[in-house]
């Protein structure tokens, strides 16, 4: 039975605190999905090293993440929680697929571009480079029918669509070609700050980003201070001077569950203030449940760390079995075990 059942992956990497972001573009779906699909979800440390971390604090991240994934509402019975460092499997086949993959597809990757613009040319690591091809290794290891994500890893599923069709090409039928699974509201959420920006884990400023464990009190801080215009009017709206209003509206439809006219019509005669109230105690209600699991999970370090170890032997168990078909195509001898 299990077997029969479509397969989703996902991941998010360990950089920083998980925003609103996060759990509207992904770790939201991510609850839903598991009704349906058997579910991996791991914490991608190993793309979190392709900009630099500092170790104590990958560390601590790294749980803090699985942490967070189980206080969402992945249940760990139904769903396989683990960390890609543990499966060595994302590491080999990632180069493999490295080995597979043109120059001139990692180039184009407006990631990659944004990323390494960011430093000296030079200096930039060559992970950053290969990040994606990691990314495909994630997916085609389980051989993923479906990856939950938000919209700016829409351009790395279509690379490892591509990829995974050029290994079949060459090699013979292998990976299950996955689908890109984006959700219908918020699947781009902007920073508070700077409306015309995603909201990132890895922004500095203190009123960009509503983090899924800090207090109500600070997420309600943040929402009031929300850059907005003076156009004073509550309508969805995709001009850029209109982002910051247009977000608060997205946050709202996508956790409310209401359509664009009935939220329209609910804030007519209204001001930005209302909005911004209205737009925290939907987020406050949304997450604050959360964030008191994640508090328990907190004070039981051995109950997450067993929680891991079974994730990892279940994923390992998947991905050793396509690792073993990929060796076979690409010509390698198979270990004797
Ligand atoms: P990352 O934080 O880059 O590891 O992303 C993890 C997951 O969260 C991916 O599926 C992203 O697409 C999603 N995500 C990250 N930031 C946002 C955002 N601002 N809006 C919607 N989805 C996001
Ligand atoms: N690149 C993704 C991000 O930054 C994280 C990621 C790594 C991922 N491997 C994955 C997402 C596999 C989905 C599937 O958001």
């Amino acid at each position: 039975m299990e077997t029969q059942r479509k397969r989703v992956l996902s991941g998010i990497q360990p950089s920083g605190n998980l925003t609103l972001g996060n759990y509207i573009g992904a770790l939201r779906q991510w609850v839903a999905e598991q009704a349906v699909y058997q579910c991996y979800f791991c914490v991608v440390d190993l793309h979190a090293i392709t900009v630099p971390q500092d170790p104590a604090e990958l560390r601590q991240k790294t749980r803090e993440v699985a942490a967070l994934y189980l206080a969402a509402g992945i249940d760990p019975e139904r769903s396989t929680i683990f960390i890609q460092s543990h499966v060595s499997a994302h590491a080999e086949l990632g180069w493999m697929l490295t080995c597979l993959a043109p120059l001139g597809w990692l180039y184009r990757m407006t990631q990659f571009k944004d990323k390494s613009a960011k430093q000296q040319q030079e200096s930039v690591g060559a992970g950053l480079l290969n990040y994606p091809t990691l990314m495909a290794a994630d997916i085609l290891l389980y051989q993923a029918h479906a990856v939950p994500v938000g919209d700016d890893q829409r351009q790395h599923l279509e690379f490892t669509r591509d990829l995974a069709q050029r290994f079949n090409h060459h090699y013979g039928e292998t990976f299950v070609i996955p689908e890109v699974m984006i959700p219908k509201a918020g699947a781009r959420i902007m920073g508070l700050d700077n409306p015309n920006a995603k909201m990132s884990k890895s922004e500095a400023s203190e009123y960009h980003a509503i983090y899924l464990t800090e207090t109500p009190e600070q997420s309600k801080k943040k929402l009031m201070r929300a850059v907005t215009d003076s156009f004073a009017e509550i309508r969805f709206s995709d001009e850029p001077e209109r982002a910051g209003v247009n977000n608060l509206l997205t946050i709202y439809e996508a956790l409310s569950g209401q359509t664009h006219d009935a939220i329209e019509a609910q804030f007519v005669g209204k001001g930005y203030g209302d909005l911004k109230k209205a737009v925290a105690e939907v987020v406050n209600e949304t997450l604050n449940p959360m964030r008191s699991h994640y508090q328990k999970l907190t004070q039981d370090a051995g109950y997450l760390d067993g929680i891991l170890a079974s994730g990892a032997e279940r994923a390992r168990e998947r991905a050793e079995q396509t690792l073993d078909l990929v060796r076979e195509r690409m010509g390698f001898t198979i270990p004797k075990r």
